[in-house]
């Protein structure tokens, strides 16, 4: 018997497996080890016929995670709605947002259960906080903390980003309370009111309740989900309005998680400086890559324009409340506005964060988190596909959430309140952008594992829809 025989018998069985769901997608196959002991065969021969399958896409091998049954690539649709470009308006949000946020929804569909076990990554965090409240001098508790914020914790953040491209001194960071408090120093520092925004549509609809608040006004540039903002229609917009700064997220912008290519960013950068534009990075789901980290904007910026916001929420803890940003030309602006609108952050949080960052937790827990968030959008995009009727969704490679298109005849405003009565949750598509142009989309979050109840409320929503 051949070895190119031995290859193909296992392929052929491997093939077989995943065809018949015996490994479905998203999960493990056996170890190398385990089939060369199982199929008596050699190492070599098992990693050919792996590679095989990999080749023809059945298969995705993870850097020393092993190999995944893939997702069917082309059984799935991709969103296509793309927004119109309309005149810069004022921006308003939907109350129902309120009503998400007081039942700590955004990210999940049932965010009652609060089901499972702490990560040993964030009980190694309280641990580190905690140390850091225990380690307080007699009297720190009546001192505040220096409004640029910790110095280890800068120190910590500076190298991080080191590894992502992008060289910069503790002095030109400062700590926010979360990347939200981020983009309005960055809004407020660089605009007044009644000047045009830009923004992703669809994008985020924390931005386009600070630009409400702000009263600004926001001009919407169709983004897409594989390559986020079109750019020109970028350059469009700004040949037609006075637009004063753009807020983009060159990496996994939420709701599509597109991912900017690098002569997007170049060309970007370059109509910054053409139309002086000030550009507000919201970097806050760069860690979440499932692959490596993409580089900032902010590594490419030679005009010190792009004022980098980002925070631990998505990589981390949404409840450590911390963020920061690096505020470019109006770096000194930010500062003094942190101190108006915060006047400093808390002390032991940012110390116990520091310490995890030190000896390589944050970097440790990173890479665990990676994978298992791979493994939660594939396990969604495999239920979705069971979904009867028209539907899209996103193929995210990083970020936290897939977004689904629904027929154009659906509104997703008026499922919300029946998904309620369920139990169930939904992010409706119409929180992502002022115009309606997203009413019959959803935002879907793998966050949470998908245990039998969050997998229950899947369903209940597909048949809820059809
Ligand atoms: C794109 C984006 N930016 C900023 C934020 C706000 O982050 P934080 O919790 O750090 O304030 C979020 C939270 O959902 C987000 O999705």
């Amino acid at each position: 018997m051949s070895s190119d025989y031995l290859y193909q018998q296992l392929e052929n069985w491997l093939a077989a497996g995943i065809q018949t769901q015996r490994w479905r997608v998203g999960e493990r196959l056996p170890s190398i080890r385990a089939l060369c002991q199982q199929h008596h065969l050699s190492k070599a021969t098992v990693q050919h016929a792996l590679q095989r399958l990999e080749a023809q896409g059945l298969l995705e091998a993870r850097p020393k995670a092993g190999y995944f049954v893939a997702l069917p690539r082309n059984t799935m649709n991709e969103p296509i709605s793309r927004a119109r470009i309309e005149a810069p308006r004022p921006a308003s949000v939907s109350e129902l947002l309120l009503d998400i946020m007081r039942r700590g929804a955004a990210f999940d569909l049932l965010p009652d259960l609060h089901a499972g076990e702490l990560p040993a990554s964030i009980v190694s965090l309280n641990r580190s906080v905690a140390r850091a409240l225990r380690r307080q001098r007699g009297d720190d508790y009546q001192y505040y903390d220096d409004p640029e914020g910790n110095l280890a914790l800068r120190q910590q953040l500076a190298l991080h980003v080191a590894r992502r491209g992008w060289q910069v001194e503790t002095n030109q960071l400062c700590i926010t309370s979360g990347c939200q408090h981020a983009l309005f120093l960055a809004l407020m520092a660089s605009c007044q009111r009644g000047d045009v925004v830009a923004v992703e549509s669809p994008g985020f609809y924390g931005a386009l309740q600070l630009l409400e608040q702000l009263e600004l006004q926001v001009v919407e540039v169709p983004a897409s989900i594989r390559s986020g903002l079109d750019m020109d229609a970028f350059e469009e917009v700004l040949e037609r309005w006075p637009v004063k700064a753009c807020i983009v997220s060159p990496a996994f912008a939420t709701p599509g998680g597109g991912l900017m290519s690098n002569n997007s960013r170049q060309r970007l950068l370059a109509l910054a400086e053409r139309y002086d534009l000030a550009i507000i990075e919201d970097d806050i789901y760069a860690d979440t890559a499932f692959g490596i980290a993409p580089d900032p904007l902010k590594a490419l910026d030679r005009h010190n324009r792009v004022m980098l916001c980002s925070s631990f929420s998505k990589s981390l803890s949404r409840d450590l409340r911390l963020g920061w940003i690096s505020g470019a030309r109006w770096h000194a602006k930010i500062i003094h506005l942190k101190l108006i609108t915060q006047l400093a952050s808390s002390r032991y949080l940012q110390q116990g964060v520091a310490e995890f960052m030190a000896d390589g937790r944050f970097a440790t827990h990173l890479r665990r988190q990676r994978h298992e968030l791979q493994e939660r959008r594939d396990q969604l995009i495999a239920q979705l596909q069971t979904w009867p009727g028209e539907i899209r969704v996103s193929l995210p490679q990083g970020g936290l959430a897939v977004w689904v298109e629904l027929a154009a005849s659906i509104d997703t405003l008026k499922l919300y309140p029946q998904a309620l009565q369920q139990g169930v949750i939904i992010t409706p598509g119409a929180l992502f952008s002022v115009s309606g142009q997203f009413n019959h989309c959803l935002r879907i979050s793998f966050a949470h594992p998908w245990d039998k109840p969050r997998l229950n409320a899947l369903k209940q929503l597909s048949e809820l829809l059809h």
